[in-house]
């Protein structure tokens, strides 16, 4: 088919390598990833603690720069971008949901979702953090600070910061492992049941194989480099 004609893809690295300084020499942490995301799929990426997870969505994110390759979202080549550029295509394109909630401590819940929106300069971002809150059911808490809220809704602040807006790329990285396990859950179909509504895409990094087997497809890095890539196989299947 004809590239020009070709939609572009949600995420596109093309051997994308990080190598990082350390005291020891020069770490070679990714090391010549390929992968495209299509447009509404959902991804898991698993694999073993230190294999470059996180790094992979960091460079994705535009957080962190590949050392060499492409990394493209949405058609737009990170490469090209500057820190501001790159800022403003976080914040118009890509929502990311961390294990660790990062939401401002001294801020309220509401004021932590409008963050984004006022950055973006919306006018009504007040507005559209409260009906961010009512869409993860927290109308309840939008005065409380993060310290006041409990683990799964300091999680359910974060997305809907992060959804509230509508990216079309959901970047998350282990969202459930800070929490337990009926929480994580519970959070999980929250951004399973966003990510179909707004018809995002979504790159779930996590350590969780039944999670990951409710992705369209699961990729397997070790080691910096990815080692297995399809379509999930549930054990009941097999
Ligand atoms: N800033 C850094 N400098 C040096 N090494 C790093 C840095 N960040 C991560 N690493 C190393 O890179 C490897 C991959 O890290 P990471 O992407 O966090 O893996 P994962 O998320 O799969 O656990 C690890 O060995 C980690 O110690
Ligand atoms: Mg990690």
């Amino acid at each position: 088919m004809d590239q020009t004609l070709r939609q572009p893809q949600a995420i596109e690295l093309e051997d994308v390598h990080v190598t990082l300084p350390s005291r020891a020499g020069a770490v070679a942490i990714l090391r010549g990833i390929d992968l495209d995301v299509s447009l509404g799929e959902a991804v898991a990426v698993i694999g073993p603690s230190g294999s470059g997870k996180s790094t992979l969505l960091m460079v994705t994110a535009g957080l962190e720069r590949a050392t060499s390759g492409r990394v493209a979202v949405a058609g737009k080549d990170l490469g090209t971008l500057d820190e501001d550029g790159l800022a403003r295509l976080r914040a118009n394109k890509i929502g990311i949901v961390f294990q660790s909630f990062h939401l401002v401590p001294t801020m309220t819940a509401i004021e932590n979702v409008a963050l984004p929106m006022e950055f973006l300069g919306k006018d009504d971002a007040m507005d559209a953090a409260r009906d961010a809150l009512e869409e993860v059911g927290l109308s309840h808490r939008t005065t409380h600070f993060p310290g006041q809220l409990s683990g799964g809704e300091q999680q359910r602040v974060a997305i809907a910061r992060a959804l509230s807006t509508r990216p079309t790329l959901i970047l998350a990285d282990e969202p459930t492992g800070n929490l337990d396990l009926s929480t994580g859950a519970l959070v999980m179909d929250l951004l399973f049941t966003l990510k179909e509504r707004t018809g995002a895409t979504l790159l779930l990094i996590t350590h969780d194989r039944e999670l990951a087997t409710r992705c369209d497809r699961i990729v397997s890095v070790a080691d910096g480099r990815i080692v297995d890539d399809g379509a999930p196989v549930s054990a009941s299947a097999s």
